[in-house]
């Protein structure tokens, strides 16, 4: 057989078989896999950008031409693939461990004297590495061929992520022979990562997508790593270094610097910022120069890892029950200064919670100036005593949020006062409260101004009012022109106030204030779960429709009475009493009713039926379900649905792609269904 191609570089067509293609093929193959090598692991490129990609496309068109004969190592096979539909689980051949940590010197003296003791020598070595503050991946080669790659998960099983790996340019997907020889099977692991050009450039263009940007590096890795399509992972320029093994056959050398040797050989990426060291004071040294050379890195460190340099050491010392005994990780310090309060700002989230918020006087913080720190909650603040005009320590941890560290007592004003969170809303001056068992304070009005997007999201969405075309874009439009300042004015909306909006069809608008009228027959449970009464979600909104048939029951309920109902609780009932005592929830109700809100008394909530006490999980991709009408399914038979395992679990419904909830399934002995044992258990014809 006989096919024609064309090749672009001399610019004529001349006809090749199948066994030319095939060498063509593999010399293509082996060429750039090596020249990617260079230029990604070694920093010592040999060709110009321009001819690399040129043979580059060469392999392309010859694969297109001959697909049978794509080797299993392509290098076309960076670019990504179809996207997948889910993870697959993988479980780890031996598990993948963490680390104990040492906050400080002492604790590094303790590991090296725990290990001197425990080994019965005077000396040992060890090897200091950077901690890379990414993700930890393990990669399988058989016979040299890179065939699976996995996250850490629990470290028993992670998930299936070949196809992202494969994506990362510094991953072999052959591994090299020239200088020593490939055990048949071999597992190594490491850190999968993002620099910090890469990570602005990506956050500047979710920017300018509007996408939410990502906190930090590590999250951006996570975030590009777990994608589904591969071809996003290859855009995100991902980098991945390897420090451990896993399982090896027929391979063994006797130090940790030797093993990071064969690393190198076989064409892995490594981190040469390590140190051997020949006592715990070098170590720590190593340590110290490190975090204070971290701000001149490109990518995010998070501390040391000192290992026990000798491999039979490190077997004789062996493991606690999650981490080494050979190896701990020594974290650095948060970047942290001095600065002074100036004022403390409750400030309103979009669900009501209040969060007390620190004005600095601003402060260069591991690299950002830095004029407001959390105080968390009023506990926080108690705990830490922090008042307005006290001079604060402040931290960045972990590149989140900065938070206020301590008060610096002897510098405190004499006058200064211990701060409260007010018991009226800032932004609404509605009710402020607390519930038992609960850290935040909550504003409970629902048509806080702070909260209003948000309260009105929930009211119209699915599971509550459904109405549907109404989603965040259209109620941000319609809170920041004014059009509604409640959910009750959602049902005064006419036709033309929509249509008058920016991007907004007649027929869109028609359609939305149809959805309006329609929602006003609906369930009490629905409208109920729409009001968004602090801890009453779904269930127990159909547990108390069912028990009072109508809002203004509910709203007259007593707390002796409401705790009567079966699943209800203290919280909760705390939660439906503090909503109705605010008297502008109350008002908003009489407005609803009197637009005409007329909710079904009739509920869904069975409480006898084959599934009753039952209660169900759902993951993978359904056929004959949607994750909307298996609940319902189950609901009407009684039982209850929930959207993570825990050991009340009865059954796990499970289909292709299921990934993490199997394995926890599994772990908790929980009862695992097929789609279609579920149906026959249903008894649907
Ligand atoms: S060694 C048994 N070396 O830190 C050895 N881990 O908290 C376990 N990490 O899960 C890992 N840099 O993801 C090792 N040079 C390094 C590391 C490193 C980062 C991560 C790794 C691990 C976590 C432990």
């Amino acid at each position: 057989m006989e096919r024609f191609f064309f090749i672009a570089n001399r610019l004529h067509f001349r006809p090749m078989d199948q066994a030319q293609a095939l060498a063509r093929i593999h010399e293509l193959t082996a060429l750039l896999n090596d020249h990617n090598h260079r230029y990604y692991v070694l920093d010592d490129p040999t060709v110009s950008d321009a001819a690399y990609d040129e043979l580059l496309r060469e392999l392309q068109t010859l694969e297109a031409q001959f697909p049978e004969l794509k080797l299993q190592d392509s290098p076309t096979q960076r670019i990504g693939s179809t996207p997948l539909s889910g993870f697959e689980p993988l479980t780890h051949s031996t598990p993948m461990l963490s680390l104990a940590n040492a906050m400080d010197e002492q604790e590094l003296v303790d590991f090296d004297a725990r290990i001197r003791k425990d080994l019965e020598v005077e000396q040992v070595d060890y090897v200091v590495e950077l901690k890379l503050d990414g993700l930890g991946v393990e990669l399988v080669y058989v016979d040299g061929v890179f065939t699976a790659g996995s996250t850490r998960g629990d470290g028993f099983t992670g998930e299936n992520i070949t196809q992202n790996l494969k994506t990362l340019k510094s991953l072999p997907l052959r591994l090299r022979d020239d200088s020593r020889s490939i055990p048949p099977y071999l597992e190594v692991r490491g850190e999968v990562f993002m620099g910090h050009t890469d990570f602005e450039a990506l956050n500047q263009r979710q920017l300018e997508s509007e996408k939410q940007p990502f906190a930090n590096p590590r999250n951006a890795a996570a975030g590009s790593l777990r994608q589904l399509d591969s071809r996003i992972t290859s855009s995100r320029n991902l980098l991945i270094n390897l420090y451990s093994p896993g399982r090896i056959d027929e391979f063994s050398v006797d130090t940790h610097l030797d093993f990071i040797q064969a690393l190198k050989d076989w064409g892995f990426p490594v981190n040469d910022s390590f140190k051997q060291c020949s006592n715990i004071e070098s170590v720590f040294e190593f340590h110290k120069q490190m975090e204070s050379d971290r701000e001149s890195l490109s990518y995010d460190i998070d501390g040391t890892v000192t290992k026990v340099n000798d491999l039979s050491f490190q077997d004789q010392l062996g493991i606690r029950s999650r981490s080494p005994r050979w190896a701990i990780a020594g974290k650095f310090k948060a970047r942290q200064e001095v600065t002074k309060i100036l004022s403390i700002e409750p400030s309103v989230g979009r669900t009501g919670a209040i969060t007390p918020v620190a004005n600095l006087e601003p402060v260069h913080l591991g690299g950002v100036m830095v004029a407001r720190a959390t105080l968390h909650n009023q506990d926080e603040v108690d705990r830490k005593d922090i008042r307005v005009g006290d001079t604060v320590v402040v931290q960045r941890a972990g590149d989140v949020i900065p938070e206020v560290v301590k008060a610096i007592l002897e510098k405190r004003p004499a006058d200064s006062q211990p701060y409260f969170i007010p018991d009226k809303c800032p932004a609404c001056e509605g009710h402020v409260i607390r519930l038992e068992g609960e850290a935040k304070h909550y504003c409970q009005n629902i048509s806080c101004p702070a909260q209003i997007k948000g309260r009105i999201e929930h009211f119209v969405a699915k599971r509550c009012l459904d109405m549907d075309g109404f989603g965040t874009k259209l109620v941000a439009q319609l809170v920041d022109s004014e059009l509604i300042s409640s959910i009750a004015d959602i049902y005064a909306l006419s036709v033309e106030q929509l249509a008058d909006l920016e991007r907004m069809a007649e027929k869109s608008a028609i359609n939305i204030v149809e959805a309006v009228q329609q929602s006003k027959s609906v369930d009490l449970w629905r409208l109920i779960h729409g009001l968004g009464i602090r801890n009453v979600g779904e269930h127990i909104s159909k547990v108390i429709a069912d028990k009072y048939g109508s809002l203004t029951a509910l709203s007259e309920a007593t707390v002796e009475d409401l705790e009567s109902t079966h699943e209800v609780g203290p919280i909760v009932a705390r939660g439906v009493l503090e909503f109705f005592n605010e008297p502008d929830n109350l008002e908003i109700i009489q407005k609803l009713a009197s637009y005409g809100l007329d909710p079904h008394k009739d509920v869904s909530v069975a409480t006898e039926g084959k599934f009753a006490g039952l209660a169900f999980v759902f993951t993978g991709k359904l056929e004959l379900y949607n994750r909307d009408s298996a609940r319902e399914v189950v609901e009407s038979l009684g039982g209850a649905t929930a959207n993570t395992i825990s050991k009340k679990t009865d059954y796990l419904v499970a289909g292709p792609g299921a990934g993490s909830k199997l394995e926890k399934a599994g772990k908790l002995r929980i009862k695992i269904l097929t789609e279609a044992e579920f149906q026959s258990m249903v008894g649907a014809e």
